[in-house]
């Protein structure tokens, strides 16, 4: 199979391996990397394909969101998510962090308390505090080895300075996937609050059997008129350094002011990046994404078979994602003695779980978009560098 064909992405620019040493101290030579969200394997040949024959037409000139590549969108939320948008719904970011961050200018303004639930995507109150922003965390409740809401502790942070709640759905760190009640109950929060509400669904095809994902417009659509479903093939495809992502808007004046802001700033999509989404949204391109769920299926229990071994060590069933989320609590250690552990013997650079907020403290997040030999790698290290706990 593709996926475990071993690819070295050492000097090829990557951030996750060229980065490694600079951010974590592991060194490429004999580490690995296992941090950012990004996937070691090849994407979909249907995308290198559509990539291939762009290289070699051999003009980059500009392009903009056409009708096909609006309606290549249209088409996967439909198949894959039952999700009936309009075109005219679809505005074109560079990426999701970037429609965050135009989010918060467009629908808050500085010093206004933004609501996440943690722990969650470490970016989201990096974002809020590079815009000026503050956050307001609400922690989610922790229910043996799963999350859950709870709103009515949430309600009990909140002093009305708030406007607007990021959301991620599925969850990053947790790979929770939430339920309709669930999604239901969170817009109606929103709208309660007066909270814009900005639903990051950058992970929803990587689920696993047994859990279903749906959009929180499908789930709350009489909310439409507050809510922006931020979704990209970026993490589906490993396509993220094409910096392109969707923002779809349903409701007509929230458009025109997100808009007005785009061409403020002259906003104009990748061409090589709409080329290979428009490509990727395709039923090969699905095909694809069914083969790899099933072999990160396979990597993720590959993982928490031997990591669930080591006492004191829990890796959490994933519901969905690539990001193993691992709660060291019981091995009685500190963060520091963590983090050295598996910087400094296992040498492995990974996401820190202190950085996703409150719920973090004692975790690490482990990216297992790689080559299942890696992975079995990264497994008998962690072995190796807790074999004192068994
Ligand atoms: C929940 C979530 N949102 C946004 C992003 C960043 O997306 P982009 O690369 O499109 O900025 C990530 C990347 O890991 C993510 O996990």
């Amino acid at each position: 199979m593709s996926f475990d064909k071993i690819i070295d992405r050492r000097g090829t620019h990557s951030s996750k391996w060229d980065k490694m040493q600079d951010l974590f101290g592991v060194s490429p030579e004999d580490g690995l990397a296992m941090w950012t969200a990004d996937s070691d394997y090849q994407t979909a040949p249907c995308v290198i394909e559509a990539a291939r024959e762009a290289v070699e037409h051999g003009v980059f000139g500009y392009s903009w969101a056409y009708p096909e590549y609006l309606e290549s969108i249209q088409w996967w939320m439909k198949t894959r998510h039952n999700w009936e948008i309009d075109t005219d719904w679809i505005l074109t970011s560079q990426g999701l962090g970037n429609a965050i961050a135009l989010s918060l200018d467009v629908w808050s303004n500085p010093g206004d308390h933004i609501v996440i639930f943690s722990p969650v995507y470490h970016e989201f109150a990096l974002k809020i505090g590079k815009t000026g922003r503050q956050v307001r965390e609400c922690p989610l409740a922790r229910d043996g080895d799963t999350y859950e809401l709870d709103l009515e502790d949430a309600q009990s942070r909140l002093d009305g300075s708030e406007t607007m709640l990021i959301w991620c759905s599925p969850q990053n760190p947790s790979g929770r996937v939430w339920t309709v009640d669930e999604l239901r109950a969170v817009a109606d929060f929103a709208a309660r609050n007066d909270l814009m509400l900005v639903t990051d669904e950058i992970h929803h095809d990587l689920v696993y059997p047994g859990h279903t994902f749906v959009p929180m417009d499908v789930a709350a659509p009489e909310h439409r008129d507050r809510t922006i479903s931020l979704t990209a093939a970026s993490k589906t495809f490993n396509i993220a350094g094409q910096r392109t992502g969707n923002m779809i808007i349903p409701d007509a004046k929230r458009r025109a002011a997100m808009k007005q802001k785009l061409a403020a700033l002259d906003y104009s999509p990748s061409a090589l990046g709409l080329r290979i989404i428009h490509a990727a949204y395709s039923a090969p391109g699905a095909a694809w994404v069914d083969e790899q769920v099933a072999y990160l299926e396979g990597n993720r229990q590959c993982f928490d078979n031997q990591i669930n071994a080591i006492p004191g060590i829990r890796s959490l069933p994933l519901q969905s994602t690539y990001l193993a989320w691992v709660d060291f609590s019981g091995t009685g250690m500190s963060h520091e003695e963590i983090a050295a552990r598996i910087r400094d013997d296992a040498k492995i650079a990974v996401s820190q779980g202190p950085t996703f907020g409150t719920g973090g403290e004692l975790f690490q997040r482990f990216n297992l978009a790689t080559q299942r030999a890696r992975v079995q790698d990264a497994a008998d290290r962690l072995t190796e560098a807790f074999s004192d706990l068994q």
